[in-house]
């Protein structure tokens, strides 16, 4: 899909509700970041942005990215109703560039052609500081037709993960069995996580 088209269909998926996603954040997440210090992210499609204002209140100075101004425009109110910084970007992923190097960035349940998995993945990676991590999470594989996009080519395997993830130093890459968040609080899902950290510079 192009920019206006990615658009068009998720503010009109936005707009069917009051909600699309739950407003927790996600736990594998939740989990990384409890172990690294706070700095500079950027969520990538942040949707209503409950992992971007969960890492703006636990210290993290937090762009949320997404092609959705309707999705946005809830993450930005609940925010500012929370009373936490976040700054809200309307963009594709394929044209945003963070203006300085990231700590963290994140790109939960983005699941893009494979032509453009790499690309994106790639687009990520350029934006991380030496020593930055890259958090992602998406439906596995054997969610096909429960949960995610109805294209087996989009959904995620640990082999294709780590094929897409280039130039960063894999720490983890696998298949978790775990209770995800849904609207209607959690629930048993299958995803497929990936973290990796863009290697330290040599000094010269
Ligand atoms: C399944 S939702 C996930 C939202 C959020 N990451 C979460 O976990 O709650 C996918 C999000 O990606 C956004 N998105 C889809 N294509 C995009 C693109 N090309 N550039 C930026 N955002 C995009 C959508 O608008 C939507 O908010």
């Amino acid at each position: 899909m192009d920019p206006r088209e990615s658009a068009a269909f998720w503010n009109e998926r936005y707009r069917d509700v009051d909600r699309l996603w739950s407003p927790n954040p996600n736990a594998l997440l939740a989990e990384l970041a409890a172990g690294i210090a706070p700095g500079r992210a950027v969520d990538l499609g942040a949707g209503e942005g409950r992992n971007a204002i969960w890492l703006a209140k636990n210290g993290w100075s937090v762009t949320a990215v997404d092609v959705s101004d309707v999705g946005l425009e809830r993450a930005a109110r609940r925010a500012a109703e929370e009373g936490v910084e976040l700054e809200c970007v309307v963009s594709d992923w394929r044209e945003y560039r963070a203006p300085s190097p990231l700590d963290l960035a994140v790109i939960a349940f983005m699941h893009p052609r494979p032509d453009d998995r790499k690309r994106m993945f790639s687009s990520a990676r350029d934006m991380l500081g030496s020593g930055g991590h890259l958090f992602t999470v998406g439906v596995d594989l054997s969610e096909l037709d429960r949960r995610g996009p109805r294209d087996a080519e989009r959904l995620y395997t640990p082999e294709r993960l780590s094929l897409a993830l280039t130039g960063l130093e894999l720490l983890r890459c696998e298949t978790v069995a775990y209770e995800g968040e849904g609207t209607e609080g959690s629930r048993p899902v299958v995803d497929v996580v990936a973290i990796a950290r863009r290697p330290a510079t040599e000094p010269s």
